[in-house]
């Protein structure tokens, strides 16, 4: 008889054992580890930290005007007139509680730079939306304009809750976008679509070529696409202090992984419940009102085509 239930009492204890080691490597994953490295040299650092640059066109009171939930922080380049247009007349003006604002360097090519410059200059008054910095306007200095994001959401809007870096070819469903996020945590947030299994390219002829000397490591840490991420607020001054142990690598999105391995921040998946699709659908979709009203983002949308499909969406999104 004692020998049964000596027996059952094994069986508990090590079934308890089972689940509090599984819990603990779900919340380890969950939580992630943070990586200690050594801070950059002093002239690595320069080449990425927000100090080096400027921002000739600033608008540092838009965030003490009117106060946004949400901001939609949009890299472009200088001649990117008619991705700005786009922007501006679909979920770039999308109601009070998300604010637009639009990141650019320098045009390099004299004599066209001048002349792109002043009708910058007359679109920037007009529209107060522009943030333009003094570096040069390039594939290879995303990451740089990335950071100066951070850094200005961290000086200039502190107080919005969420931002959200996206390209100006994406689709944005702002209307489930703010339900969404009304649900989400408020800090050491990070969400989009998430890539696990990243390597560095050694091809030279990529796109994506990364040196060893660039970049030794064979595996990137989990990050975000790029395409589109929202993250909480606050995490904008944390990435920029991570900065200063990272080193800087051309592209962005796994710059940013990079520094939320450091502060031991995991990107969050955002899937739909019933289907388990990513909710950050970064290949290009055909457009289809009611699919889309179940997305957050969807990838690869040229201005006119933006401009046409958001008619049909503002109007009847709710009819699905
Ligand atoms: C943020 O909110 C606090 C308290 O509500 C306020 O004192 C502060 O001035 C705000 N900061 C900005 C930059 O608007
Ligand atoms: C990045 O910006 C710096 C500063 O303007 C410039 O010197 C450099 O040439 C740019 N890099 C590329 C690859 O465009």
């Amino acid at each position: 008889m004692w020998m049964s239930s000596l027996w059952r009492l094994v069986k508990f204890v090590v079934a308890s054992a089972l689940v509090v080691l599984s819990l603990q490597f779900i919340l380890s994953v969950l939580t992630g580890t943070r990586v200690r490295t050594p801070p950059l040299t002093a002239e690595e650092h320069r080449l990425i930290s927000p100090r080096t640059y400027e921002y000739l066109h600033n608008q540092p009171y838009v965030c003490q005007v009117r106060s946004p939930f949400l901001l939609l922080l949009v890299p472009v380049a200088p001649w990117e007139v008619a991705a700005r247009h786009a922007v501006r007349g679909t979920w770039g003006s999308s109601g009070e509680d998300a604010m637009t604002l639009f990141f650019m360097g320098l045009s390099a090519n004299e004599p066209q730079a001048s002349l792109l410059q002043q009708s910058l200059q007359k679109e920037i008054k007009r529209h107060r939306d522009v943030i333009q910095m003094n570096f040069v306007d390039s594939y290879q200095n995303l990451t740089i304009k990335t950071l100066m994001m951070m850094n200005w959401v961290a000086s200039h809007c502190p107080n919005a809750s969420y931002a959200m870096k996206v390209d100006a070819d994406i689709f944005v469903n702002v209307f489930y976008l703010l339900a969404y996020l009304r649900g989400s945590p408020r800090t050491s947030f990070i969400t989009g679509s998430v890539i696990r299994d990243g390597r560095p390219r050694r091809d030279p002829n990529s796109k994506w070529y990364l040196s060893e000397e660039q970049y030794p490591g064979d595996s990137f840490p989990p990050y975000v696409s790029g395409a589109g991420y929202v993250f909480s607020t606050e995490l904008a001054a944390q990435i920029v202090q991570a900065s200063r142990f990272v080193r800087v690598i051309p592209m962005e999105d796994v710059y940013v992984g990079l520094c939320l391995q450091v502060l031991g921040v995991r990107p969050m998946y955002a899937l739909s419940f019933l289907t388990l699709r990513n909710l950050f659908e970064i290949r290009k979709l055909e457009y289809d009102r009611c699919t889309f009203t179940r997305l957050l983002i969807a990838n690869n949308f040229r201005p006119s085509e933006l401009l046409q499909v958001w008619q049909d969406f503002s109007k009847s999104h709710a009819d699905c």
